[in-house]
């Protein structure tokens, strides 16, 4: 390892925790105050790791972190992306140690965003300031980092477009992704796009007597719960009027490169702990989370959910429901379609209501260009293989954002692993992963100028 890394090993893990600690949640405006302390804790750490400016961004909702280190107008120049904003942390009691409690045991930090991005994009910082200690920085360095990441980026994207100059870069590096695994370390060269929508199906105009009234006038959560099983067919196709129809098909020979990558499926039901997968009829579990578009509810709810029973026929129910989409698909297209599609099929004797929440495009990246080149230099280096591409099933949306409004391709150079948990109870992220991060990183900048350099 790096030497400067080694000497500091307990101070990077120390700082990370610092900020570990902050439940900088975005989506729950009672953490607004926590969100805010996170960026200052962002502003001070990239001052403190030799950035020559660090400012604090408002926007209509959580404020954007912007850095930089500029070091010759000459020299190619790198936009680092991440975010510091965290999802929920429930449910709370199925975690085994308090989310914003980081702590370590067998070599992992649990904590909320310990991977997902905290973890990963603190890296950054430190790779920032291990180069600037250690040896020389030959690349200009532009850090954007925002704090509404998991509730869709709304203010990042008039953001971008509004300040096209200050983000004027070469290249996009992002770590947010996932590597295959550690023998088997990995570039993600592919995301979904997501469209999430909320929906409101409503019965009777009160809640009734489920005994008075069971049988005789539509459940609102029963004719739901109907509504979503029609949304998939028996082979899991889904059902929607025109939902495939921008879906880019890959060819024999791309499909079967994509499913050379390692995957043991016995393996992958061992950790979730299920005797069987489900999916899509005739592709297999690589190509459907990685080139397939799916449909999940991600949450339910309606009538009685307290304590013991309570014998109602609610008024309403409802149900978050999301769409990932594949390279083709556009998120405004598919939301029109859902909308329509899912108010034609309520019976009468409901009333259908469907509220957009986000969305944002897919993104596919070459293998061909000198950011990759020079991640795949600086992960052989460290992880001692040269990494393979790999489609991931997740989201960034401003992935595609940078290539439409600033022409700039991204590397998605991410070092998370499946069994980490991000959104889950008990998310971690390997210690060994975060310091390893961090001298990919600095041998990132490297290559990267040599490459561009030579070009
Ligand atoms: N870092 C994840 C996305 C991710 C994780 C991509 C692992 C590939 C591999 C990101 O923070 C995330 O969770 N994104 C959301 C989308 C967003 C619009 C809420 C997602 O994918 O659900
Ligand atoms: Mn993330
Ligand atoms: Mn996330």
């Amino acid at each position: 390892m790096n030497t400067y890394i080694e000497k500091n090993k307990d101070r990077f893990l120390s700082e990370l925790f610092d900020l570990l600690r902050i439940p900088s949640v975005s989506a729950d405006s009672k953490y607004k105050q926590d969100v805010l302390k996170a960026a200052d804790f962002i502003k001070d750490k990239l001052i403190a790791a030799g950035a020559a400016k660090a400012e604090i961004c408002p926007t209509k909702g959580h404020p954007i972190v912007y850095g930089e280190k500029l070091i010759d107008p000459k020299a190619p120049t790198v936009l680092v992306y991440g975010h510091y904003d965290v999802q929920p942390p429930d449910p709370l009691n199925l975690w085994s140690s308090p989310p914003f409690e980081p702590v370590i045991k067998d070599g992992r930090v649990y904590a909320r965003g310990s991977c997902d991005d905290k973890g990963q994009m603190y890296m950054h910082i430190k790779a920032l300031e291990t180069i600037l200690k250690s040896s020389e920085l030959n690349c200009n360095i532009k850090f954007l980092i925002e704090g509404e990441e998991e509730i869709g980026s709304d203010n990042l994207d008039s953001f971008v477009k509004e300040n096209k100059d200050k983000l004027k870069a070469d290249v996009v590096l992002i770590s947010d992704t996932s590597i295959i695994s550690e023998d088997c370390p990995s570039i993600t060269v592919g995301l979904r796009g997501l469209c999430y929508l909320e929906v409101e199906v409503t019965g009777p105009k009160r809640d009734l007597h489920s005994g008075i009234y069971g049988g005789a006038v539509a459940n609102p959560i029963n004719t739901l719960c109907k509504m979503i099983a029609s949304l998939k067919d028996e082979n899991n196709h889904i059902t929607i009027p025109g939902f495939y129809d921008d879906v880019k098909e890959l060819s024999a020979k791309e499909r079967e490169e994509l499913n050379k990558i390692p995957f043991d499926l016995s393996e992958y039901q061992k950790e979730l702990d299920i005797e069987d997968i489900e999916g899509e009829k005739g592709y297999t579990t690589i190509e459907r989370t990685g080139i397939r578009p799916t449909l999940d509810v991600n949450g339910i709810w309606g009538g009685y959910t307290g304590e013991g029973a309570k014998t109602v026929l609610p008024s309403k129910a409802y149900a978050k429901i999301s769409m990932r989409l594949v390279p083709g698909q556009n998120f405004e297209k598919v939301t029109k379609q859902f909308s329509e599609h899912f108010k034609a099929i309520a019976p009468k004797s409901v009333k259908v209501e469907v509220l957009p929440h986000h969305g944002g495009e897919p993104a596919l990246i070459p293998t061909d260009f000198p950011g990759y080149e020079a991640a795949s230099l600086a992960i052989e280096e460290v992880w001692g293989k040269k990494p393979l591409p790999t489609r991931d099933g997740g989201s960034i949306p401003i992935v595609s954002l940078f290539e439409k409004v600033l022409g700039l391709k991204t590397v998605l150079m991410g070092f998370g692993l499946d069994e980490d948990a991000i959104h889950s109870p008990n998310e971690s992220y390997k210690v060994d992963h975060y310091f390893k991060g961090i001298e990919t990183i600095t041998l990132f900048y490297k290559h990267f100028s040599a490459i561009s350099k030579g070009k």
